[in-house]
């Protein structure tokens, strides 16, 4: 039998869980917000055409933040496009996703959809081929109170009250040559640097968000990060990072060990981001918003779904539609998992996308919507991460892999809240093995109610479906066993499992 064994010490903190860690993305892209968000004619549509089987979704997934309206698709948006009367507003081409934006769904309409969510809204201005005036213009629109034209625009198109929202992305992915108006670190540092001033000018509490690197295979990570938090740092609050993870043929040993990455890449930029301020000689600290992560099978967008004739701009077309199985399901957890240990310096996350684009809802347009393989270990991280993450002593038997070199068969975090509980958050990576999972909480006190939900399949493929739509859920883990001052707990192969227990303290 193949053994780990944890270790938890409540008093080794590693930092508060922040509710942001939890949030998501949605991007004009595809059927995320036409015939996904948004489908008037849906027989479960409220007054302003947003589905209620959706809202109903997405608030069981547990969403907190969520970042919109792009993604590559904000840097050719104007925002005004999409205020004021519908009638009124412009069709466009969306020349990132080769579509046709309506504009039916602008800032006024997504911040009504996400009050029936109770999410907050993280806007993102165009600087790919917009500005500081642009990027002043939409902050004064959605948080000046009134009395200026663009505020009063705003209680004139009937939201009397400002949007208030406290976090700004300045312009996506900027360091990819495929962003309209990519460019260099420099270029890109001084545009942020002049449209972070100006926007604090406004309101200097913002928190504002500049562009890291869009994935850590970049051939400018690491040296985009540097000049960018060299000329921005007093300015901006976060850097960001996006990671996307897809196997590499069958080479499945490696694709669940991707948060082996996803924890080196945040290290790095943690690092560059602390010689920054090292060489400031100044005791601010710029975190980390990991604003862009999924599993995303980009081959396929590459080869099957990417639009290219120059006639065919659709509206809402089927894209990046990805399929999620329960392998795929495991290295998101494993993704979480990462992301809850950095809790001292990643303070928000954005799961990109949240319906119909690579996301843990699906929505057939005038039929059901159902849940991914991936909405389970999100949702069930964002309920049951509570109080602050625990820095573990994990003892994991390794294996080897193609891509990261020997990595553990097990991954855990934990979170703690005094009172309230612990829970475990771990992975079983191997393709072969189950594991049986050992975990030391003498240091809690007397444990008791402990409990296990595990996600895993003998078919690791398998997947919900239309046809299908429950296929796979996670199910109660049985093997669960407490005693003195021991938890033990069998981690089926290619498996995510969550446990939680009350404790009396020490
Ligand atoms: O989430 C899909 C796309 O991935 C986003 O538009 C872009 O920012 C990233 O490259």
């Amino acid at each position: 039998m193949i053994r780990a064994h944890l270790t938890i010490d409540p008093s080794r903190i590693v930092g508060p869980i922040n509710r942001r860690l939890f949030g998501s993305f949605v991007e004009h892209l595809g059927r995320c917000v036409y015939d996904g968000i948004y489908e008037p004619s849906h027989p479960t549509a409220d007054d302003h055409g947003f589905r209620e089987d959706v809202v109903a979704l997405v608030r069981e997934l547990g969403v907190s933040t969520i970042r919109y309206p792009g993604g590559n698709f904000v840097s050719g948006y104007r925002w005004e496009d999409g205020v004021g009367p519908r009638e009124e507003r412009p069709r466009r081409l969306d020349l990132a996703w080769h579509s046709t934006e309506t504009n039916e769904i602008g800032l006024d309409e997504f911040a009504t959809w996400l009050g029936k969510v109770d999410g907050e809204l993280m806007y993102a201005v165009n600087l790919g081929t917009r500005g500081v005036l642009d990027a002043l213009d939409v902050l004064e629109y959605a948080n000046l109170r009134s009395g200026t034209h663009l505020s009063d625009q705003r209680i004139a198109n009937g939201r009397r009250e400002p949007h208030d929202i406290r976090m700004w992305c300045l312009g996506n992915e900027m360091d990819g040559p495929w962003q309209l108006g990519h460019s260099t670190a420099e270029q890109y540092a001084q545009l942020a640097a002049t449209t972070a001033s100006a926007m604090r000018q406004i309101d200097p509490d913002l928190e504002l968000v500049v562009c890291g690197s869009s994935s850590a295979a970049m051939p400018t990570f690491g040296e985009w990060e540097r000049v960018v938090l060299e000329k921005t740092y007093d300015v901006v609050d976060f850097i960001s990072c996006h990671a996307y993870y897809e196997p590499e043929g069958d080479d499945y040993g490696s694709f669940l060990a991707s948060a082996v990455n996803m924890d080196r890449f945040i290290d790095e930029v943690v690092a560059t981001a602390d010689h920054a301020k090292a060489a400031r000689g100044t005791d601010k600290t710029i975190d980390i918003s990991f604003d862009e992560w999924n599993v995303w099978y980009q081959s396929r967008y590459e080869e099957v779904d990417r639009i290219t004739d120059v006639d065919d701009w659709p509206i809402a077309p089927r894209l990046l539609e990805d399929s999620y199985s329960v392998l795929d399901a495991v290295v998101f957890g494993g993704l979480m998992i990462s992301l809850i240990r950095h809790a001292d310096r990643v303070k928000a996350a954005s799961l990109a996308q949240l319906v119909n684009v690579i996301a843990p809802i699906m929505t057939e347009p005038g039929g059901p919507a159902w849940r991914q393989t991936t909405f389970y270990p999100f949702s069930l991280t964002s309920k049951l991460a509570r109080g602050v993450a625990l820095e573990l002593d994990l003892d994991s038997p390794t294996y080897d892999t193609a891509k990261y070199g020997q990595v553990p068969l097990v991954d855990a975090v934990a979170t703690h809240e005094d009172g309230k509980g612990t829970t475990v958050f771990a992975v079983n990576r191997s393709l072969t093995d189950q594991v049986t999972l050992e975990i030391d909480v003498l240091a809690l006190g007397s444990v008791a109610d402990a409990k296990a939900t595990s996600l895993s399949d003998d078919d690791i493929q398998a997947a919900n479906t239309l046809d299908d739509p429950e296929r796979v859920r996670p199910r109660d883990n049985t093997s669960l066993r407490l005693a003195d001052g021991k938890i033990s707990v069998t981690l089926p192969p290619v498996s995510w499992t969550v446990l939680t227990f009350e404790s009396s303290g020490r």
